[in-house]
């Protein structure tokens, strides 16, 4: 069966980009000029994904208007003349059908996946975490479907970390086979250096069978107190075979204030409009600290003669 639905989950509170999260959903922080969730929508859609179901929170609205027509908008570019604005504007809300349903309670990431139940029905589907944006000759869901349609199971989206960060991933240990995919045997969320059996990351891109529901359904709260997509699918691998795609591209972990600036910075970097005069700058910044940096240390050398 083709992967033709994606679940979104956009319900976290974002306490790590407090305060900009007090009133504003985190997927919605923009990379340059263009909001995080919209990244993973074009990445959902370019991967033939058709229908689009976003879990919600509080905050939503701005989710919502933000894929939504905007008639005044549309008027004013078009009354100025801003006819790429125009089309740019006009291309977000023509992009798929997005549909939204809101997580009453945060209970976790499993929780709000099975909160997608009756929208997915009997069918494989994919899930993007907004967390994870991952730049890329073809669209990293695109490459986890590619291996879908092989193996006709799940399928999940991983690279290597380093091994000091295993405990802030879900882990696999699992079989390599070839061509970058896993077999997976046992998964583990967030497990400590000791324990983990690999340093091969799950990053927010999954293709998984309806099976999943009846788990989520049943499963009890695990790390945090919380309801894990992981241990889900940690059950899931004793009665179906499960693979991992060790997929090609430049992830950034926006959960991260760290990686949030580095595809700030890298995005920039590649647009034609921005690229010449911000790498000069950047460049003059790096000259400038560099420079003070050595004055400085020849003024302390100075103070101790
Ligand atoms: C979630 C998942 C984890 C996965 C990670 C990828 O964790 O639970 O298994 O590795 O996303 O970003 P979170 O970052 O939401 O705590």
């Amino acid at each position: 069966m083709k992967v033709k639905k994606a679940v979104i989950p956009a319900a976290g509170f974002g306490t790590r980009f407090l305060p900009y999260t007090k009133a504003q959903p985190k997927e919605m922080l923009p990379i340059v000029d263009k909001p995080t969730l919209q990244f993973i929508i074009e990445e959902a859609i370019d991967s033939g994904i058709e229908e689009i179901l976003i879990i919600t929170g509080r905050n939503k609205t701005s989710i919502e208007n933000h894929f939504d027509r905007s008639i005044e908008l549309e008027l004013e570019l078009e009354r100025t003349g801003k006819t790429e604005l125009l089309r740019e504007i006009r291309k977000i809300s023509d992009m798929a059908n997005i549909h939204y349903i809101r997580q009453k309670e945060p209970l976790g990431l499993g929780h709000a996946i099975y909160c997608a139940k009756s929208f997915i029905g009997d069918e494989p589907f994919a899930v993007l975490l907004g967390d994870d944006i991952v730049y890329s000759k073809k669209p990293c869901l695109k490459q986890l479907i590619e291996v879908y349609d092989v193996y006709k199971t799940t399928v999940i989206g991983v690279q290597e970390v380093p091994k000091e960060d295993v405990n802030k991933y879900g882990i696999i240990n699992g079989k390599y086979l070839d061509n970058n995919v896993y077999m997976i045997k046992d998964l583990i969320e967030k497990p400590s250096v000791e324990a983990a059996p690999s340093n091969i990351a799950i990053l927010g891109r999954y293709i998984i069978t309806p099976a999943i529901f009846d788990i989520l359904e049943k499963i009890k709260p695990g790390k945090h107190g919380e309801i894990q997509l992981t241990d889900a699918l940690r059950e899931l691998v004793k009665s179906e075979a499960m693979y991992a795609y060790d997929f090609e591209g430049r992830r950034y972990d926006l959960g991260d204030k760290q990686g949030f600036l580095e595809a700030t910075v890298e995005y920039a970097l590649r647009r034609n409009d921005l690229r010449d005069n911000f790498l000069k700058y950047l460049t003059e910044i790096v000259e400038r600290e560099t420079k003070e940096e050595l004055l400085d240390e020849i003024a302390s050398g100075a103070e101790e003669n």
